[in-house]
């Protein structure tokens, strides 16, 4: 389908949708991971497929004062992860073991307008065209997500793919009345690269981009 085309649908689809958000949260047995939702008395972050967790790791050392909650779908990486964060003295990570949509979901009401910063870090493409509805921005229950940013927070999305920038672009700014701060080629403090895939990417002197967006209306 082209993207017009899919706007307009995924528009349809986000005003039929609407009943779908519960503020109820799913019972406790059907999540995987019991971790509590953190205390509000730092400001938070939500990093959704964070991998083996270095961009935490990083984060939280760097903003003692912030707390970042940091979501990992697959096993083997989340449990990487949780080792690694073992050699490390930091309270200021919550490690989610869930899928990030899943766990916000449950915590529903004490997530919402409540992040700083949402971080999407390399997601899967999903590179197919019959895949385009499993990628974030594209997705209707995407405004799951918006809910939980605070008006004037902030959403991080890096890839090393162009199609994906482009699109996540658009989507934001027509879907989801995202601003758009910057879309462009890393502007990057470190040449190291802040999480594995970019760390990867960068050695291959591939180009990594970056995508930063404003929540400055208050529609989702
Ligand atoms: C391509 S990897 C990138 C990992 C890491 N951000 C990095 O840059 O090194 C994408 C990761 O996101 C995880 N993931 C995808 N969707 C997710 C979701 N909704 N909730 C939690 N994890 C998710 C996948 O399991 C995978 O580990």
């Amino acid at each position: 389908m082209k993207l017009l085309k899919y706007i307009e649908a995924l528009k349809n689809k986000i005003d039929k949708a609407q009943h779908e958000i519960k503020d109820a949260p799913l019972p406790q047995q059907r999540l995987r991971d019991q971790t509590p939702f953190p205390s509000k008395q730092a400001p938070l972050y939500l990093e959704v497929g964070c991998g083996v967790g270095l961009h935490p790791i990083l984060f939280a050392k760097k903003r003692p004062q912030a707390h970042l909650i940091a979501c990992e779908r697959t096993s083997d990486k989340f449990h990487k992860f949780k080792k690694r964060l073992e050699n490390h003295q930091l309270e200021n990570i919550t490690a989610i073991h869930e899928d990030g949509m899943r766990w916000l979901t449950h915590w529903a009401k004490e997530s919402k307008l409540t992040f700083e910063k949402i971080f999407f870090l390399y997601p899967n493409p999903y590179p197919k065209n019959n895949q385009r509805n499993k990628r974030f921005f594209a997705m209707p229950l995407f405004k799951n997500y918006l809910h939980t940013l605070k008006l004037g927070g902030e959403i991080e999305m890096r890839t090393n793919q162009l199609f994906y920038l482009e699109e996540a672009k658009i989507l934001a700014t027509e879907v989801w009345n995202l601003e758009c701060q910057y879309c462009g080629p890393l502007r990057e403090e470190s040449e190291k690269g802040i999480t594995h895939f970019e760390r990867k990417y960068l050695k291959r002197e591939e180009t990594c981009y970056e995508l930063i967006l404003k929540k400055t209306s208050s529609t989702f």
